[in-house]
């Protein structure tokens, strides 16, 4: 009688788990069914074309700026979801995102953010968040130096906060291993293909002396001829602020090269060559260096996936009217 007493409520006890976990991942996936790519159909038609338009000029600009916006939509989502909060500014009162570590004198590309929302302002006020914003610009950005392109799901509102202790704690390091690289990813719900696929982002844009120059100094998994070239543009002591490609042959263009330059051992970042580096992940970076188009598929699912991850909807925080302040 005891025994099965016990039973029972030990089923219930799984029952009401199950019910309780149901429920949460419930909340969760009506979050994401929210998102949605016509979110913005009626409300401001224009938004696709005044992003792109913008976007491309910015190219046109400085080619730099692609990935510096890719990049942003990035450090947005692994911080608390997509949700803006990095593009918020420090004041006398209030300490944002942009001088967490991973930030601090290396995320750019607010000005054409700053632009983008200011044209929409102009044609439907007060409507499109500067979350989506930044998830189209990435998007457009790919799709403009030679990438794939994909729908983008919108929909997410702005934060009224950050944190930068978040940051600090969420943005993955370019001294990390890949163990710690995969767990940065599950932390936000990606998976180690996303890891792999996703780092393919450093097909663009430059990075640092100061971020490769460990690598170049200590690491053995690196070309000896590759890492004597790097020495001279970045000493031992000095030059922090000089300039490499991530993609140390064509970072202005969106390819697949990133992953072969990681099987000659000329991934720039220490991260970056930990994706190659008799693990795991080996047969997948094979698998990308071979096949463009597989990478592309994957790596346009993983956008999605990122882009997908925490946003606030409904009456959650709000749109801002500039992406730099919140309410
Ligand atoms: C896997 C973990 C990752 C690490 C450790 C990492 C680290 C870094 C570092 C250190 C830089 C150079 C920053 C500087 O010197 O100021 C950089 C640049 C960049 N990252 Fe990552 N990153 C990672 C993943 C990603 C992902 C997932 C994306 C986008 C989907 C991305 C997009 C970029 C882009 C486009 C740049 C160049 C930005 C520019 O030129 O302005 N990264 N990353
Ligand atoms: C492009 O450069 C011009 C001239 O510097 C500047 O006025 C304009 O705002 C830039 N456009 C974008 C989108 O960055
Ligand atoms: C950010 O960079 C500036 C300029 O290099 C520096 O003065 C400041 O201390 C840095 N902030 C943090 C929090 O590291
Ligand atoms: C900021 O993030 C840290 C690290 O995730 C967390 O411990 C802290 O509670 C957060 N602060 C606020 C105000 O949410
Ligand atoms: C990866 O780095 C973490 C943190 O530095 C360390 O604890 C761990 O032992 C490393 N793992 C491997 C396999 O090197
Ligand atoms: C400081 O920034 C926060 C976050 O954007 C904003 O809510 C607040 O109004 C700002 N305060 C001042 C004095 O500008």
């Amino acid at each position: 009688m005891a025994l099965s007493y016990s039973m029972v409520s030990f089923k219930c006890f799984i029952a009401c788990i199950s019910v309780l976990i149901l429920s949460f991942s419930n909340v969760e996936a009506r979050q994401k069914e929210l998102l949605s790519i016509d979110y913005y159909y009626y409300s401001c038609p224009q938004l696709y074309d005044i992003v792109r338009d913008t976007v491309v000029e910015a190219i046109n600009n400085e080619t730099r700026n692609g990935a510096s916006l890719l990049r942003l939509h990035f450090h947005d989502c692994f911080v608390n979801g997509c949700d803006g909060s990095v593009l918020l500014d420090d004041n006398s009162t209030f300490t944002g995102e942009k001088t967490a570590f991973g930030n601090n004198n290396s995320l750019r590309g607010f000005e054409v953010v700053d632009a983008i929302k200011a044209k929409l302002e102009k044609v439907c006020p007060l409507i499109v968040s500067c979350a989506d914003i930044l998830a189209i610009a990435a998007r457009d950005s790919v799709f403009h130096l030679g990438g794939p392109t994909w729908d983008v799901r919108l929909g997410r509102r702005d934060s009224l906060t950050a944190n930068r202790t978040a940051a600090n704690v969420f943005i993955p390091a370019p001294s990390s291993n890949i163990t710690v690289l995969k767990s940065n990813f599950a932390d936000v719900g990606l998976s180690f293909k996303d890891l792999v696929s996703l780092s393919g982002a450093h097909t663009l844009g430059f990075a640092r002396c100061t971020t490769f120059r460990p690598r170049i100094y200590n690491d053995g998994n690196i070309s000896p001829s590759f890492a004597q070239t790097l020495r001279s543009k970045c000493p031992n002591v000095g030059n922090d602020d000089v300039l490499q490609g991530l993609d140390v042959k064509t970072p202005s263009h969106f390819d697949n090269i990133y992953y072969k330059n990681l099987l000659t051992k000329k991934g720039l970042l220490h991260s970056d060559q930990e994706i190659y580096n008799s693990n795991k992940a080996d047969p997948i970076v094979r698998k990308y260096s071979r096949d463009v188009s597989k990478f592309y598929r994957d790596f346009a699912k993983g956008m999605i996936k990122m882009g997908d991850i925490s946003p606030l909807v409904g009456n959650q925080g709000e749109i801002r009217q500039n992406c730099r302040v919140a309410r």
